[in-house]
């Protein structure tokens, strides 16, 4: 599917490169800024936050190292059940480091409240989470984030990283999806 005929499934767009790239860079010296002086580690969250987290990696002035994992929540893919599952686990060994969970988006916070607490208990020095995107409304686990892109409306996104069944993560912008392409 062409670029052309990924945005004919979009509503509207929410945001366009330019704004993201802004954003991207202030929350990149938003983060040099707070730990000025120190080397942090990013997490990203596969699969969704590999665009972020290259553009934000290049927007932070500080020694960064680069690890990932994969979660998987059980239950469909609109209705989270809570029961979180590592599918892939960090590489390195975490103890002492200042680390910052890098993830595309925090919906019912589920993933993200499994996710730092998991990491905490490792013996982190500093656990901070950045999201690109925040939707409030269907928050279910109160979760803090330290760095927050954008705040969006309870609707179904896509783009710069961000999928629907696997299509539409190579989208340079952030938009809706159409109901009618989930079959709405
Ligand atoms: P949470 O555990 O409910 O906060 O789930 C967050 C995860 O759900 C994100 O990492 C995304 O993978 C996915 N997700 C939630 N809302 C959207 C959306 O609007 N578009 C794409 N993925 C979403
Ligand atoms: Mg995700």
């Amino acid at each position: 599917m062409d670029d052309a005929q990924m945005k004919q499934d979009l509503a509207r767009v929410l945001f366009t490169p330019e704004q993201i790239k802004s954003r991207v860079k202030e929350l990149g010296q938003q983060i040099s800024r707070d730990f000025a002086g120190e080397e942090v580690v990013l997490v990203g969250i596969l699969k969704g936050a590999v665009i972020f987290f290259a553009d934000l990696a290049r927007e932070i002035s500080l020694p960064v190292r680069m690890d990932f994992m994969a979660i998987s929540s059980y239950g469909s893919a609109t209705k989270t059940s809570g029961v979180v599952r590592i599918l892939k686990d960090l590489d390195k060994d975490i103890t002492g480091r200042n680390v910052i969970i890098v993830e595309d988006i925090v919906d019912s916070g589920m993933s993200l409240a499994f996710l730092k607490e998991n990491l905490i208990s490792r013996g982190a020095k500093a656990l901070r989470v950045c999201v690109l995107l925040d939707k409030p409304e269907r928050r279910r686990c109160p979760i803090d984030v330290d760095y927050r892109g954008f705040e969006v409306p309870d609707e179904f996104v896509v783009g710069y990283g961000m999928d629907y069944a696997e299509r539409y993560r190579e989208l340079p912008l952030i938009g809706v999806l159409k109901p009618q392409v989930y079959g709405g």
